[in-house]
């Protein structure tokens, strides 16, 4: 995908130490545990930028030598919305830098035929509407899944939507930003395109499997 192709609402975080990361990552030779333990570090360098335009209000405090109107986040906590299960790998890094951030988690599969998302679970803190939200999974694939659970979040309130995708295929880019133009998208790559069964290529093969050591 071209820069000139890419939506507005696309933001492509290339920083050298996210790609030497996910460099590792996408190697088929690395371990489980390393592949979690770097996914937790791009995570954290990821939610850095996702959080860079949260509104911020100011708060009287007294450091040790004078009273002082302090920067500090405007109100409620966020929530992290978890794909299940590979969302879950981004939880941790994420938590690592918004430590008292909410969790919400929507189980979704893919139809290995239709390749169309089936939910399976979905519990969100009720007052959603009020907090910024950020969705996270690390793949944007086809982008069915990612689409469909933003517009559930937008059934149950959700109005300030944020998605982190660690990679993504042209084909969900597409998908999420032309469903969603409201909704900032973040990754970490484009990569090429789809192959027949909807893995991205190159990629880095199937998260949840290489997370987890199942396979
Ligand atoms: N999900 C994955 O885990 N990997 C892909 O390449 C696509 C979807």
């Amino acid at each position: 995908m071209a820069q000139s192709d890419l939506p507005k609402n696309l933001f492509v975080v290339n920083h050298p130490l996210i790609l030497h990361k996910l460099t590792l990552m996408r190697d088929k030779s690395t371990p489980s545990a390393v592949f979690r333990q770097l996914l937790r570090e791009i995570s954290l360098l990821l939610a850095y930028e996702v959080a860079r335009d949260l509104p911020i209000t100011t708060q009287t405090i007294e450091t040790p030598l004078a009273e002082m109107e302090a920067p500090i986040l405007k109100g409620k906590k966020l929530v992290i919305v978890s794909i299940l299960r590979a969302g879950n790998g981004l939880l941790e890094g994420m938590l690592d830098l918004m430590p008292s951030a909410r969790i919400g988690h929507i189980g979704l599969y893919r139809d290995p035929e239709t390749l169309q998302p089936v939910e399976y679970y979905l519990k969100v803190p009720e007052d959603i509407s009020e907090r910024p939200v950020i969705v996270v999974d690390p793949m944007l694939a086809t982008g069915n899944s990612v689409s469909y659970a933003i517009k559930r979040l937008k059934e149950k309130g959700a109005k300030d939507i944020r998605l982190v995708c660690l990679l993504s295929a042209p084909e969900g880019i597409r998908q999420v930003c032309g469903a969603h133009p409201d909704v900032k998208v973040y990754t970490a790559a484009v990569d090429s395109h789809l192959n027949d069964h909807g893995y991205i290529v190159p990629g880095l093969g199937d998260a949840g499997d290489r997370m987890f050591g199942t396979k």
